[in-house]
């Protein structure tokens, strides 16, 4: 079991470069599937995270062609697809119902099971399965498994209940090779939505809308390859900002699209963070920081859930008292229990979060529950007093590309230890 072992009070200095978003690539390679003409799709800026070889196991298993190497994949579906998934694979992570609607489309049928994914509270999967049936899919479930069945695939309107993401992609993914004309309202309008849609314009599919609430959707008989580049990790670009700021430090953040953290930058700057935006570089510099009222994480384009774990850290420890109100996931708070043990002053009421700023952190032994919780607990190991070990951090790998080389780049004194228990063998 690895571990990161942190030698706090670190200043973070110097630059960092934000490799391809986690988000789009996961549902773009399952897109990749649509393919049926036999030339590769050519795929850049991948980043190199656990989930991305999952995926990779995926297409594989259902007998595609994949070749990874430096940052860039390369995907040929020349033989026809398997319709099945199998459980192992179905429950490393949750994304792998993204296969869900573009093999329904390709094949017309497919089996999997239930998605794996982080423990951040429920996670239903109601709304990619209503989708489909309202575009003919007939759906029957028996001991686990999930068999979907539609010889012929036919536009029709849908209204999502809730702007879901993944289920805003799945029926994009089956609605490009359905009959006659698709529309989706009251989707996602997250930027990895509308990557999709450029990967899917790419492939010959006809779509509009990615970035709006309504997408309209004309079916085409077939799809081809393309090459596509994948747009940079807001998140990723978050995490670094908010590191940054926590530990007082001035660092360059490279190759983002700055718009995609409006919301982002708004509340830190709301809690004192100081942030210039250059083109495609954001400047964050040394600032004295503040709580806030409240930080509520909403759909794209409000504040991301993704980065409500690092928020917390920040405003734990930016002086005054702050309230961040968890609207997307039920339970998505278990970071602040680990975060007490290093002196976070956090009570926890349901969906929101009641923060005490304190002038330090403490380090501490402490436990990724899940990736974005995982990154919050470096964050705030940087900062403490102390030595912070955080432990689970295949966590942190499934969606950040070494994220600890990028914050030694920086400066910090931050090291990989193989096995937990030889961690004072390691001389840390
Ligand atoms: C995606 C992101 C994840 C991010 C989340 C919210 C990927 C690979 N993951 O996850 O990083 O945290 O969006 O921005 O892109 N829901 C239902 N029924 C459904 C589907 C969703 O009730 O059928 C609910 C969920 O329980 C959750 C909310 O809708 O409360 C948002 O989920 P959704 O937008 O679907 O998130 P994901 O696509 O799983």
């Amino acid at each position: 079991m690895e571990c990161f072992v942190i030698d706090g009070k670190n200043i973070l200095q110097g630059s960092v470069t934000i490799k391809g978003a986690k988000n789009s690539v996961l549902p773009i390679m399952a897109a990749s599937v649509l393919n049926s003409s036999g030339e590769k799709i050519e795929l850049t800026n991948i980043p190199d995270i656990i989930d991305m070889h999952v995926m990779k196991k995926i297409l594989e298993y259902l007998g595609l062609d994949v070749h990874y190497a430096k940052n860039t994949l390369s995907i040929n579906a020349k033989n026809r697809p398997s319709h099945t998934i199998s459980d192992d694979l179905m429950s490393e992570m949750r994304s792998s119902i993204f296969l869900m609607g573009p093999l329904l489309a390709r094949l017309g049928k497919v089996r999997v099971t239930y998605p794996g994914g982080c423990s951040i509270g429920p996670r239903p999967i109601d709304l990619h399965f209503k989708g489909l049936e309202a575009l003919g899919a007939r759906i029957t479930e028996e001991n686990g498994s999930i068999f979907a069945h539609a010889p012929y695939l036919k536009g029709a309107e849908i209204h999502l209940d809730f702007p879901s993401v993944g289920a805003t992609e799945n029926l994009m993914m089956a609605a490009v090779l359905a009959g006659g004309k698709t529309i989706l309202h009251n989707v996602a309008k997250e930027p990895e939505i509308v990557d999709l849609q450029n990967f899917l314009s790419g492939m010959g599919a006809v779509v509009r809308g990615a970035g709006t609430d309504t997408i309209r959707i004309t079916g085409v008989e077939a799809l081809g390859c393309c090459s596509h580049r994948i747009i940079p990790d807001r998140i990723a670009a978050g995490t670094f900002l908010i590191a940054a700021a926590v530990t007082g430090g001035e660092v360059l953040i490279k190759g983002v699209i700055p718009s995609h953290l409006d919301a982002v930058v708004a509340k830190m700057r709301e809690a004192g963070a100081s942030i210039d935006i250059f083109d495609d570089k954001m400047v964050i510099r040394k600032s004295k920081l503040r709580g806030v009222e409240r930080v509520c994480t909403l759909p794209y384009p409000g504040f991301p859930t993704d980065l409500q774990a690092p928020m917390m850290v920040m405003l734990a420890l930016a002086r005054g008292n702050s309230t961040i109100v968890e609207s997307i996931f039920e339970a998505r708070f278990r970071h602040a229990f680990e975060l007490r043990q290093m002196n976070a002053h956090i009570d926890i009421d349901g969906r929101k979060a009641f923060l005490q700023g304190v002038k330090e952190f403490r380090g501490a032994e402490v436990t990724a529950t899940d990736l974005r919780a995982g990154a919050a607990l470096v964050i705030a190991g940087l900062a403490a007093e102390g030595k912070t070990i955080v432990r689970d951090i295949r966590h942190i790998d499934r969606g950040y590309e070494r994220l600890e080389q990028d914050f030694q780049r920086m400066g910090a004194r931050i090291t990989r230890v193989r096995d937990f228990s030889k961690v004072e063998a390691a001389g840390c």
